[in-house]
């Protein structure tokens, strides 16, 4: 017999489903009244478009142009994701939608802008297929434009706004684009760029602009990725605990499957990316992903992993091994990457002044100086370092999209607020010229940081995470680990058993 129950439904608090869940329709996400989205206020939103407008001229409208869903093959599709820089300044997570932002004056008031959206009006019979939409009540009524029109109305709609308008934003993709075939409602009707061009209108870039927002998180977006930062630091434990359980993960597959359920069950919507879960050598394939192959007595195992929340991404790599214990060359290369780690973020504060290209630089010269020490590597030049040994870059920055806002110099000085990754590296090929014990040992350790003030105000989003070789190694044998916070289970979403 069932000891446990399920609890009841509760009675609906809206007269309409939505097509996203909102605190009346999915309590359990949205716990807390005036979230639009996980830890952002519909105001924040609100807030976030009054900024943007107030840097662009008089009669400018900024288009924001969602995602359409994608077919992996025939009717099957992908996994929906929206165009992050509509979802960053909207919260909407439909498909075919359309946002406009019209600064009509420059009175530095908050009527100056119009925030206008065409969405899919709802529709019973695509919705018994599709799942529910929010429709264009819904939409006004949780997303707060002060027009909402039906997406079918596209093209005359912003015809109409680009008429009224002397400045327009918004990013030509290339090659082809959503944007061109978006407005290619049929064959016969002409694209975005073919209504721009008869218009005459001076057209920017958009997403630069927005990039200078995105790239300084607000205090709710940080609490936002801390909370994705301990969750999967929390499912990562989890898994490395597991290597020292009395039925241990056997595969790299099950192993992803692990971490995805954890991500889940901890409160995060879904993995961040495909993950990398690789045994042995194929940890020296940065991009490995196929993650098929068996976890193998006495080598490491290679995670890069992390959930996502609300949009907000996490990105943690470790290392341990499979023995529960580390062999000696497993550890020199384990070690000499952990420093790097730990130097490289005690330099992330504003104080400091420094680029994410100067980090890289000095992981480089730093991972270079440490493996020079060890045998067989002392006459190693920093270029074969980094051409064969450490090949990728010392992070990126982190938020909705995994590498944030690209656009963004890597020679600009980061600042309080940004929010990085550090995650240095070492591959040693299974080459002659390498060292023998050291050949095939691939080592990743990756955290989430935000930039701080100074060096007391730095804050290691994943800190949770274990990654001393003591901590690691007793998380396996079960002893006692001195990470704190390593075994709370403080997710306060979780949902919990009756
Ligand atoms: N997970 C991809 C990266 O670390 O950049
Ligand atoms: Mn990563
Ligand atoms: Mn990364």
């Amino acid at each position: 017999m069932f000891k446990r129950f399920f609890r009841s439904r509760p009675t609906p608090v809206v007269p309409y489903k939505l097509g996203q869940p909102t605190f009346e329709t999915r309590n359990h996400i949205l716990p807390k009244a005036g979230d639009l989205t996980p830890g952002i206020t519909a105001l924040e939103y609100y807030e976030r478009r009054l900024k943007l407008i107030k840097e662009l001229p008089a009669k400018s409208i900024s288009i924001l142009v969602g995602n359409n869903v994608k077919y992996a093959s025939g009717s099957v599709f992908y996994d929906f994701q929206q165009s992050n820089n509509l979802f960053y300044m909207t919260g909407w997570l439909e498909p075919n939608s359309v946002a406009v932002l019209e600064k009509t004056a420059n009175n530095g008031e908050d009527d100056d802008l119009i925030f206008h959206m065409l969405v899919p009006e709802k529709n019973p019979s695509v919705e018994i297929w599709e799942g529910e939409r929010s429709g264009l009540q819904g939409c006004y009524e949780f997303f707060n434009p002060d027009n909402v029109e039906d997406i079918k109305n596209v093209r005359k709609y912003i015809s109409d706004l680009i008429k009224r308008n002397d400045y327009i934003y918004y990013d030509k993709k290339s090659g082809g684009s959503y944007f061109e075939n978006f407005f290619q409602m049929d064959e016969n009707e002409d694209t975005i760029t073919n209504l721009l061009k008869s218009f005459n209108k001076k057209v920017q870039p958009l997403s630069p602009l927005i990039a200078k927002h995105r790239e300084i998180k607000s205090p709710s977006e940080i609490a936002v990725l801390h909370k994705a930062g301990r969750i999967s630091s929390r499912a990562i434990n989890k898994a490395i605990a597991q290597t020292g359980s009395e039925h241990p993960i056997q595969s790299e597959k099950s192993l992803g499957a692990y971490l995805q359920y954890e991500f889940i069950k901890g409160g995060c919507d879904k993995q961040a990316y495909i993950p990398v879960v690789a045994g042995g050598e194929n940890s020296l394939i940065i991009h490995y992903t196929r993650n098929d192959d068996l976890l193998y007595k006495d080598e490491l195992v290679f995670v890069d992993a992390g959930g996502k929340l609300g949009g907000y991404c996490a990105d943690i790599s470790r290392t341990w091994p499979n023995s529960g214990t580390f062999t000696e060359p497993q550890k020199d290369i384990y070690e000499i990457v952990l420093n790097v780690n730990k130097s490289c973020i005690e330099k992330c504060h504003q104080s400091n002044e420094i680029s994410m290209h100067e980090l890289h630089d000095f992981s480089v010269n730093k991972l270079h100086s440490n493996l020079k020490n060890l045998p067989g590597f002392q006459s190693i030049s920093r270029s074969d370092l980094v051409r064969h040994l450490y090949p990728h870059y010392i992070g990126h920055h982190l938020g909705l999209d995994l590498h944030d806002i690209p656009s963004v110099s890597k020679f600009k000085k980061l600042v309080h607020g940004n929010v990085i990754t550090i995650e240095p590296g070492l591959y040693i090929p299974k080459d002659p010229k390498w060292p023998k014990h050291y050949q095939g040992i691939g080592v990743r350790v990756e955290d989430d940081i935000v930039v701080g003030k100074d060096n007391k105000d730095i804050l290691n989003l994943t800190s949770l995470c274990v990654k001393e070789v003591k901590d690691i190694e007793s998380l396996i044998s079960k002893a006692h680990c001195s990470t704190p916070g390593a075994y709370d289970e403080l997710v306060d979403i979780h949902i919990d058993e009756l």
